[in-house]
């Protein structure tokens, strides 16, 4: 198969972590005779110091025009303490994500065999817990009318969704269900908010379609709770925008590390791919951040366009890095802690 991904490194430790999905990616092109080409583009805190634009038009263009795109990460400190700030890297990751049409963000939360007792959460409590999460990504809050008032001493957010954007996730909802362990969670705060009660309204009348379905519906508040008490009760969620970002950090918890959640976007056409956390600025430059997010981002790449063992081979050589302890200091505990480089080496050639 020939691919033609653009390549988004952003900001932190993205470029890094993203050399290691690339290292990877091509061995197992070079492994199942695929042919990957790369187009690297600006985007975050480094468009911005380029071209005074954290996702410049140029780069739309690249990501409009590729399969799918490999994201690292953006964000960048100097913009956090400052309020006044008129552009910020995050715009750029939320333009992106409406102008590419990335509605469904599909982040999955499991647990590796090698880490269950790196959680804090119980290991009977986490064994074997696999559900997805699919948060909305194009609307809600994150899009709705804000400003101030009152010479600026009142300001305003507002969560504005359609019944047409609640059923097209839902729709992706169900399907995924379907194709695994067929519950469907519906997690809103329909007890308080309008648009909640749209959800429900919404997903209600879509259950009849989906009859081997066992659809719940759940406030996010309680969820909060159950998801660390009892993440095997649940299969697929679907949450509004805001809701979905709180409860897939807390999702990561379940796994060990925030340095292992991959997730995919999907929406009209492009495909995107991108681990979960963030730039973290800290580590950037210092080669010490776990690669295994973007790397896991880049297996899900794979799954999409079908190439099932390709990605198979990844998540099995990923797993092998952990059991081996080749892995970065934050999951070194005590051990040695290898650099971000040395394990997309390791993976690369131990596939
Ligand atoms: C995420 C991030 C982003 C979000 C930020 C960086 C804007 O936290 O992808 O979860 O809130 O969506
Ligand atoms: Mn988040």
């Amino acid at each position: 198969m020939k691919l033609n991904i653009a390549l988004l490194a952003g900001d932190g430790i993205g470029p890094e972590v993203i050399d290691q999905a690339v290292k990877v990616s091509n061995a197992i092109a070079s492994k199942f005779n695929h042919e990957i080409n790369w187009t690297p583009a600006l985007t975050g805190a480094a468009a911005i110091d380029a071209v005074g634009e954290p996702y410049p038009d140029e780069t739309h263009e690249i990501c409009a025009n590729a399969d799918a795109v490999l994201f690292g990460a953006i964000g960048h400190p100097r913009f956090d303490n400052d309020p006044s700030a008129k552009v910020r890297p995050e715009q750029g990751l939320l333009k992106m994500r409406k102008k590419l049409g990335l509605f469904a963000n599909v982040r999955p939360t499991f647990t590796f065999p090698s880490l269950i007792d790196k959680s804090p959460l119980k290991r009977e409590r986490i064994e074997g817990t696999d559900l997805i999460i699919l948060r909305e990504l194009t609307g809600g809050v994150y899009f709705g009318v804000r400003g101030r008032k009152d010479n600026g001493n009142t300001a305003f957010d507002t969560m504005t969704y359609s019944r047409s954007e609640i059923q097209r996730l839902a729709k992706k909802g169900f399907e995924m269900a379907m194709k695994r362990g067929k519950k469907l969670c519906c997690v809103d705060k329909a007890n308080v908010l309008e648009a909640s009660r749209l959800w429900r309204e919404t997903v209600q009348a879509m259950e009849k379609d989906y009859p081997e379905v066992e659809v719940s519906y759940e406030f996010v508040d309680a969820v909060a709770m159950r998801l660390v008490q009892w993440p095997k009760e649940y299969d697929v969620m679907i949450t509004a925008n805001l809701f979905g970002d709180i409860l897939t950090d807390e999702a990561s918890v379940i796994s060990g590390s925030m340095g292992l959640m991959p997730s995919s976007s999907l929406g009209e056409k492009t495909k995107l791919y991108e681990p979960i956390h963030g730039s973290y600025p800290q580590a950037a430059g210092k080669d010490i951040a776990n690669p295994l997010a973007t790397v896991l981002s880049a297996a899900m790449l794979f799954e999409d366009f079908n190439l099932t063992e390709e990605a198979e081979t990844i998540r099995s050589v990923v797993n092998k890095s952990l059991a081996e302890g080749i892995v970065t200091e934050d999951l070194a505990d005590g051990g040695k802690a290898y650099k971000t480089s040395e394990v997309g080496d390791w993976l690369a050639q131990n596939l």
